[in-house]
């Protein structure tokens, strides 16, 4: 019998949560997946009280005798990776077997140098925000045709020409354009050897893998980083990333072909989250915002800034389930709006007078959009040992039947706390 794949999809602007569910579906799972994005993602999981952050490695990371592949869309930065391999070594918890795509795009120093430079030079109104990990740079030269590849640092030759190109070119560009210090040919080249000599024991045929399993009747779970708003062809251009991290990406990002992908879980926050620049309508600048900053730990994985909050957006999360042909919902952090009198949801954008109920990722015309809100009743008792549906407080359910109803998609699981049996299981 042939395997299956399911994807894990952050339907928001990233950290819904994707590396809890990833983690709290382990036990299901044969081989888990990165496919785009690199260290900029911060996917936290907590197992028994103790904190795991993980950048580059995929969440299934804790869990024995399994696969985690880091796929040919991935951007790789070497130095994060290694070190956060170190980390899990040191503490006894890198348990599953790791396999590195030989042709991930590699983030050179000068990416990072570069994505720092081209930020800062940025007016204030057209900043990124970008976490300065070298993404933008590093997916540029891919498309630019110029990159370097995980399986050129184990061809000195190869590396070497491929370097001097790179660097003299950027070189011009800190120089000429970003009044910045050259970097060194010698430096650069004698690090990426030592990368490729760690690296080479990971480095295989990532798409092969993968279909093998899938041949072997096993389960490929997809993760996916970042999310559907910040894609870089459906997100809030040009405030995103510069992959793809809906659905369709991660057929891409492995080399496994669509008609494998039974399942698309979106993950949603139960309200909504943005770190970095950009558009949000349904953003709270005032206290209710900040009380969900507080009690949501709305603190950036990767760089601890602190992030923007509101109410759920009806608008965009209809979009993403188009978007990501998006079969369940995931809904996390359920528990976060206990205590709230009131829980809003924006279900339309007020423009010149007229209502809009379907999103539109234009940057001018979502920075001047009204939300238009329902209201729901919020509730007290604390839920974060319901493993229940029906135990919920009886707004708490209104609440997620209603986004239910609104996105014709179920609500399959519920997240009532961080830690990994925190979630209320209805149908997977
Ligand atoms: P990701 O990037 O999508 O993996 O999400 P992050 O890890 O950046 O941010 C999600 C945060 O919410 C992490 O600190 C998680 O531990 C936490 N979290 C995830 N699910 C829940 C939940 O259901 N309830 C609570 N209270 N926290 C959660
Ligand atoms: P996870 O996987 C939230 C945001 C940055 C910035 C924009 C571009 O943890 O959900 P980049 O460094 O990618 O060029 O920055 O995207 N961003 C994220 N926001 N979660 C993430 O990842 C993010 N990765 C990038 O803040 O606005
Ligand atoms: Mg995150």
């Amino acid at each position: 019998m042939k395997g299956k794949v399911e994807a894990i999809i952050g339907a928001q602007w990233g950290d819904e949560g994707k590396g809890r569910v990833v983690d709290s579906l382990g036990d299901r799972v044969d081989v888990f997946a990165r496919y785009q994005g690199g260290a900029n993602a911060g996917h936290t999981v907590i197992v028994e009280g103790k904190k795991h952050v993980f950048h580059l490695l995929p969440s299934g990371m804790l869990y024995s005798g399994k696969t985690c592949v880091i796929g040919n869309g991935v951007v790789l930065d070497p130095e994060q990776l290694l070190n956060e391999l170190s980390e899990l070594q040191g503490k006894g918890e890198d348990r599953s077997r790791l396999v590195i795509s030989g042709s991930a795009h590699v983030v050179m120093p000068y990416h990072k140098k570069l994505d720092q430079a081209q930020e800062a030079s940025r007016d204030q109104g057209s900043k990124i925000g970008t976490t300065g990990r070298g993404i933008g740079p590093c997916y540029v030269d891919k498309y630019n045709r110029c990159g370097i590849r995980v399986e050129d640092l184990l061809d000195p030759e190869a590396l070497r020409e491929k370097l001097e190109s790179n660097l003299d070119e950027k070189n011009l560009l800190f120089t000429k354009i970003y009044d910045e210090a050259p970097l060194s040919f010698d430096e650069i080249y004698r690090q990426a050897l030592s990368w490729g000599k760690s690296l080479e024991p990971y480095v295989d045929d990532a798409s092969l893998v993968i279909n093998e399993a899938l041949n072997n009747g096993q389960t490929v779970l997809l993760e996916g980083a970042q999310g559907t708003l910040l894609d870089v062809d459906h997100g809030t251009y040009p405030m995103v990333t510069s992959s793809s991290p809906t659905s369709a990406g991660g057929c891409v990002g492995l080399g496994v072909a669509p008609q494998y992908v039974e399942k698309v879980y979106g993950v949603v926050k139960a309200y909504l989250t943005r770190v970095g620049e950009g558009p949000f309508p349904s953003e709270d600048k005032g206290d209710t915002g900040q009380y969900l900053r507080d009690k949501g730990g709305e603190y950036g994985a990767t760089t601890g800034r602190p992030r923007k909050c509101g109410w759920l957006d009806m608008v965009a999360l209809r979009y993403a389930v188009r978007i990501n042909g998006m079969t369940h919902i995931t809904l996390t952090k359920l528990d976060v709006l206990t205590g709230l009198r009131e829980v809003k949801v924006c279900v339309a954008y007020r423009s010149n007078g007229e209502d809009r109920t379907e999103f539109n990722g234009n940057i001018r015309y979502l920075n001047g959009v009204e939300p238009v809100y329902r209201s729901f009743q919020g509730w007290d008792e604390d839920i974060s040992s319901v493993r229940d549906f029906d135990d919920l407080p009886d707004a708490a359910r209104a609440y997620v039947r209603y986004i239910e109803e609104e996105t014709g998609v179920p609500v399959s699981i519920i997240g009532v706390g961080p830690e990994r049996d925190q979630m209320i299981v209805r149908d997977l």
